[in-house]
């Protein structure tokens, strides 16, 4: 199979740890959106993209290089996150799972509307300390921890098998 993963991760690398697990199982590469050009995208059978949240929606570059893809037909696509996520139950709950499909809602909409199908939405904590959180020490510090590597680790699997759904 031949697949892309397309990572923004700045703020604690966490996103990145995310992108490596699921890169080294299916056996893609991993790229940021900065160095791909929209019109290559569609060379992939498969895409990943994945980020940080930020302002409750992936990176921007992200959403501005979905945005531009040419449309596509047979194309599969997931989506991977790392965000505060905090008080939103753990990774099985019902509340954690719709608090996912909000964050990831953006990104989803523009691969969607390129003709994508979304076999797959991942996501887990990972550490915060933007604006005045970090003066207390942050927010879910070490995250992702080696549970939620190994959540994206099964992810990953269901992803090569075709659909995590
Ligand atoms: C500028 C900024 C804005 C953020 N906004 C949100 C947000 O709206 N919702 C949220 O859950 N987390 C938010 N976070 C926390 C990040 O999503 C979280 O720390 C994430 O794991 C960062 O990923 P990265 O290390 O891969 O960049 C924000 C972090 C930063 C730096």
């Amino acid at each position: 199979m031949n697949a892309l993963l397309v990572s923004l991760s700045y703020h604690h690398h966490n996103t990145k740890q995310v992108a490596d697990v699921i890169a080294r199982v299916i056996g893609a590469e991993v790229r940021a959106p900065q160095e791909i050009s929209p019109g290559e995208v569609s060379d992939y059978d498969l895409l990943g993209m994945g980020s940080g949240i930020y302002s409750g929606r992936h990176h921007q570059t992200l959403l501005d290089l979905a945005g531009a893809l040419p449309p596509v037909t047979s194309r599969r696509a997931f989506l991977f996150s790392t965000s505060s996520a905090v008080m939103v139950g753990d990774a099985d709950s019902r509340r954690f799972q719709d608090y996912v499909g909000e964050i990831n809602a953006p990104l989803r909409e523009k691969l969607v509307s390129k003709g994508y199908t979304i076999i797959g939405e991942f996501s887990c904590p990972g550490f915060n300390t933007n604006s005045f959180i970090r003066h207390f020490g942050g927010l879910n510090k070490g995250r992702p921890n080696a549970e939620d590597l190994a959540r994206a680790e099964g992810f990953a699997r269901k992803v090569l098998a075709g659909s995590t759904r």
